[in-house]
């Protein structure tokens, strides 16, 4: 009772103590206060309980009607959620009654009562208002986004922002589009400055229903009268709120000059603070950049996680092939993630021509912003000068890059013979996210199949003397007449002209490569059949052949390129041909195949239908000598090859069944166990 009574005179003044209660509703602290008195302290024991009882009678009816009235109040919301508290909630006000359920999603309508003109007053560039934030009608849009899981982290929503009424403009059309493919949920909210009013945004944008884009009013109150500053803060506090009831996968802002410095600013600390995703666009995104519209929620949100490395394996005598290679890197654009790693691996004799080209090369290419001149060139220039055997060669190239993180760094694989066009970036990042991280390629893991991407059409077969022709789509034109269209495709053959390995596919190759010259060592002369017999020929690299026995043991397969969008991305050429260092000797004189040449145009033209990415189902399926099968025919083939190949290391029979399970450690078919 001390310690009740000693609470009282801190809330109360001496005196409010004195005063009699007839003015104050009876609540706990004054009705304890009637009964305190000095006299009280002496009372018998009976009526202390009494008043305990009474006590807590009363706190016992406020829980109740506290627990009774929640669900009415308050929204529902994720208690995983770290750090959100009611005093946050307050700059949401006015929140509706109830949460409503999700319509084909209108847009929240602005309270303002003033008329908006059609032509807008100019709007003052700052004001001096900084009084405390407060969001009028954010509270009603973010609580009807309720159906879209929003409150949990693993959702498929996506949000554009822009404050400026021009940015507005540009990020619109691009959400439109993406709202149209119905991959994801789209959001757009405006944390602009602009008192426009949402129909008028819409329509000034040509934001039709059908685009469905779901919009929220991020604007703090008397935006038009802030300060830069109150703006600034505005923004912050208005993704923190988003971020609590929507969880974006990635967020989409235009990052040009036309959009405005305090809302930019604000969204580069608190975007990576939500650790998600920041697309920002330039001014070339719409042309460029299209085809992000076409990628769900879940490749977004791998956009700043993935990594592609790039390799090339210079021989000596080609100077002119390589400088053209290295000119074509460095015109390409960039503009869709940073700009790759780049490792050289030089021969022992490098061209003068070569030297004097590589001492003024710049990586990352001077037009790339990078304001802390970080280099990202590699040159690796071999030692020995008696030339590379197959072995050396081999264990030379796949040393030169590892994927720290195998799920997310791929390496892209470049021929010096190739020619890159300057899209050639845009499409390995669009395949990649598509390929890997969809939320269609991950149910189905797509990825466990695909040892890499192409960006060539090779002319021949791996053996290069019979011409290889792609496959085709019947595609039904009328009811009576099909046309075969070119189509990209699934090739058991890999390849090493213009080819990304995926991280995983790579630290499978690497492990291979190693038990097989670990092999080729233990064991005499002479070899088996199926490790001394050549499918490849000798204009190919030496290690591919290791990638080739790897994907005919485990059915992997390499996506190529229809023949439009081959032509679209690298061409590789002949006629300056220098054949691989370990292969110099023989082959001095070979036909050269007939050049294919870059077609010039936008990337997406050269994409079935309106510039989508196949789904593997859609796509044909060929053996590695070119045999078109499915599924099915390619994993007996696996089968078949990975039962021969054991036989041939020998040993295997003393391993269990499950020690047969294909694994990437490739112990399965190199007969050891695992440990
Ligand atoms: C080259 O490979 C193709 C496809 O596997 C095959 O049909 C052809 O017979 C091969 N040619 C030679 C000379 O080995």
């Amino acid at each position: 009772m001390q310690t009740w009574g000693r609470m009282g005179s801190l809330f109360f003044s001496d005196e409010e103590l004195g005063k009699k209660d007839d003015d104050r509703k009876p609540t706990k602290l004054p009705h304890m206060r009637s009964q305190w008195s000095p006299s009280s302290a002496a009372r018998l024991p009976q009526s202390r309980v009494l008043k305990r009882l009474a006590i807590a009678l009363v706190l016992g009816l406020c829980l109740y009607l506290f627990i009774h009235n929640i669900p009415a109040d308050l929204p529902i919301r994720d208690r995983r959620r770290p750090v959100y508290n009611h005093l946050d909630d307050s700059e949401l006000e006015p929140l509706p009654p109830k949460p409503k359920p999700m319509p084909k999603l209108r847009p929240a309508r602005p309270h303002s009562s003033k008329p908006t003109t059609k032509d807008e007053p100019p709007v003052p560039a700052s004001g001096s208002y900084n009084g405390r934030i407060q969001f009028k009608n954010l509270g009603a849009s973010l609580n009807a986004i309720s159906e879209t899981n929003g409150e949990y982290n693993a959702n498929r929503n996506v949000l554009f922002a822009a404050s400026s009424l021009k940015s507005a403009a540009v990020l619109l059309p691009i959400a439109c589009q993406m709202g149209t493919m119905l991959r994801s949920y789209v959001h757009f909210a405006l944390m602009s400055r602009s008192e426009i009013a949402f129909e008028e945004l819409r329509a000034v944008n040509g934001v039709a229903d059908s685009c469905e884009i779901i919009f929220h009013d991020a604007r703090v109150d008397h935006s038009a009268s802030s300060a830069d500053t109150r703006l600034g803060t505005a923004v912050t506090r208005a993704f923190f709120h988003i971020h609590s009831y929507m969880h974006p996968q990635v967020v989409i802002v235009d990052g040009s000059s036309l959009e405005e410095t305090f809302f930019l600013e604000g969204v580069r600390v608190q975007v990576p603070d939500m650790e998600v995703p920041l697309i920002e666009l330039d001014a070339d995104a719409p042309t460029q950049l299209s085809w992000i519209t076409k990628l769900d929620s879940a490749s977004l949100a791998a956009w700043d996680k993935i990594s592609i490395d790039i390799l090339i394996q210079a021989s000596s005598g080609a100077s002119g092939s390589l400088i053209r290679l290295l000119k074509s890197l460095a015109a390409a654009d960039y503009s869709s993630g940073s700009v790759p790693h780049l490792t050289i691996e030089l021969p022992h004799k490098v061209d003068p021509p070569t030297a004097k080209f590589l001492e003024t090369f710049q990586w990352p290419p001077a037009s790339v912003y990078n304001p802390t001149h970080a280099k990202q060139l590699t040159l690796r220039h071999r030692i020995s000068s008696s030339g590379l055997t197959e072995e050396e060669s081999s264990v030379r190239f796949v040393e030169s890059f590892w994927p720290a993180n195998p799920g997310h760094s791929h390496v892209l694989v470049l021929s010096p013979q190739a020619e890159l066009s300057p899209r050639f970036f845009h499409y390995l990042k669009y395949s990649v996210l598509e390929y890997i991280h969809s939320n269609a390629a991950v149910v189905q893991q797509w990825d466990s199949r695909l040892l890499g991407i192409s960006l060539d059409l090779p002319p021949t077969h791996l053996n290069a003397s019979e011409p290889f022709v792609p496959p085709v789509k019947k595609v039904a034109k009328s009811r009576a007449t099909e046309s075969d269209e070119s189509t990209s495709f699934l090739w058991q053959a890999p390849n090493s002209n213009a080819v990304l390995y995926t991280g995983h596919k790579w630290v499978e190759l690497h492990r291979f490569v190693s038990r097989a010259l670990e092999l080729q060592r233990k064991t005499k002369p002479p070899l088996p059949a199926i490790f001394a017999d050549k499918a490849i020929s000798k204009r190919y690299p030496s290690w591919l052949e290791h990638a080739l026995k790897l994907s005919r043991a485990r059915g992997y397969w390499t996506l190529y390129p229809s023949q439009p969008t081959a032509g679209n991305l690298a061409v590789v050429h002949s006629e300056l041909y220098k054949a691989p260092e370990e292969y110099e000797a023989d082959l001095r004189k070979t036909p050269e195949p007939a050049e294919l040449s870059l077609t010039p145009g936008p990337l997406l033209e050269s994409l079935p239908g309106d510039g989508s990415l196949l789904h593997f189902d859609d796509m044909p399926l060929l053996l590695w000598d070119g045999t078109p099968t499915n599924l099915v025919g390619l994993d007996a083939s696996a089968a078949d090859y990975a039962a021969e190949f054991r036989r041939a290391v020998g040993g295997c029979d003393s391993l269990a069944p499950d020690d047969l399970i294909p694994r990437a450690s490739v112990g399965d078919l190199f007969c050891t166990r695992d440990d």
